[in-house]
């Protein structure tokens, strides 16, 4: 094969897991990250393994920088076929702690439990309890809840902060109240920081990327949503929403570039089990943790995904042969947790 493919963010768990199987088949691979060490790591290792792969240092914020590093891999492998876009994330600051508003400005009793201090990795207990007679529903809430998850599964850990911790025993049970955050307690900047990343971010990088493929009348690209993205999950309304922008973008580009013969799709991924949120999802003991079975229970399926279980479709979607009048699909990739209404 001789077709390049750039891939944003690769430098992380799931594009670097994409990028590596799009270069064993065959694809000469731009790894694309503002995490340099880690697409070069990455490149080496693929390099090592006889594969075609570079890595290159790009802040998909950075429009000019992006334009240096599309030149730059036109004279290493060739101009882009395939684009995924690929770098997003979320942020602390655009996080709330509490599912509901509680109209207890944030604070909440919460029951000590060793396992999800642990899990927590922080002071703060970790089980929530009904605050001063007002309705208060975190994490422990009610069985039928979806969502709320993805914002503690390395998308931004919980940062309840205890400001004058008042702590106590209610039925036996040793509680602190904590001020968590709000959404009055969002930041702007926190706000901005993941639309900019997620939506923004993949703007530019098409911007950049996507002229060449509509002079050549052919490309492929593949953005990176997620589940939230149609049903927003609790406490991380910016990404949520960001992501809702991504799956529109990706139908905007799909109608625009039909005309340039370049397809647009998205991948809407749900809930993944990757060394970074192993020790999230299952205790030392190996059994799913509260908030793993939170979700297990939500996903028709009853289990996580295996990060490659994402490959096929990035594959179905990059190849023309395949998926040749295929544009404009957001393809969920979750074991039915989108489908589920949680009855
Ligand atoms: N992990 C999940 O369960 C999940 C679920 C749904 C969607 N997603 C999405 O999948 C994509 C990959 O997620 P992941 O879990 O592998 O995350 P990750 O944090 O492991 O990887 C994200 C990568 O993006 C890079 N990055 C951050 N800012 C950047 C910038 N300005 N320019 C260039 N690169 C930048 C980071 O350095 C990192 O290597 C993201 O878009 C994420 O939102 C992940």
């Amino acid at each position: 094969m001789d077709k390049v493919a750039v891939i944003t963010g690769a430098g992380g768990v799931l594009c670097g897991i994409i990028a590596g199987e799009l270069a064993a088949i065959g694809y000469k691979t731009a790894l694309l990250d503002i995490n340099e060490s880690a697409v070069r790591g990455l490149a080496d290792g693929l390099s090592k393994q006889g594969y075609t792969a570079k890595g290159y240092k790009a802040d998909v914020l950075n429009k000019d920088g992006l334009s240096e590093v599309r030149e730059r891999i036109k004279a290493d492998f060739g101009v882009c076929d395939l684009l995924i876009n690929g770098a997003g994330g979320n942020n602390p600051a655009a996080t709330t702690d509490t599912e509901f508003y509680n109209g207890n400005g944030g604070i909440e009793a919460r029951f000590r439990s060793e396992k999800t201090d642990k899990e927590n990795g922080n002071s703060a207990f970790g089980e929530a309890v009904s605050g001063q007679g007002k309705a208060s529903v975190t994490d422990g809430g009610s069985g039928g809840e979806k969502r709320g998850i993805e914002a503690r599964l390395g998308q931004g850990k919980s940062d309840i902060k205890s400001e004058n911790p008042v702590g106590g025993k209610r039925g036996g049970k040793e509680f602190v109240e904590v001020k968590g955050k709000t959404f009055f307690d969002l930041t702007e900047s926190g706000v901005d920081f993941v639309f900019n990343l997620n939506f923004k971010g993949t703007f530019l990088t098409t911007q950049v990327f996507a002229g060449d493929m509509a002079a050549r009348g052919r490309g492929s690209i593949i953005n990176v949503s997620s589940m939230n993205a149609f049903t927003p999950l609790t406490k991380i309304p910016a990404y949520s929403a960001a992501k809702a922008a991504v799956s529109n973008f990706t139908e905007w580009l799909a109608v625009y570039f039909a005309p340039a013969g370049i397809r647009v799709n998205a991948i809407a991924p749900g809930f993944f089990v990757t060394n970074q949120n192993r020790a999230l999802l299952f205790g030392a003991d190996g059994k799913p943790t509260a908030r793993s079975e939170k979700i297990l229970r939500n996903t028709p399926m009853n289990r996580f995904g295996d990060p490659r279980e994402l490959l096929g479709a990035v594959r179905f979607f990059a190849d023309d042969a395949a998926s040749g009048f295929v544009t404009g699909v957001i393809l969920p990739i979750d074991g039915g947790f989108n489908a589920y209404s949680g009855v």
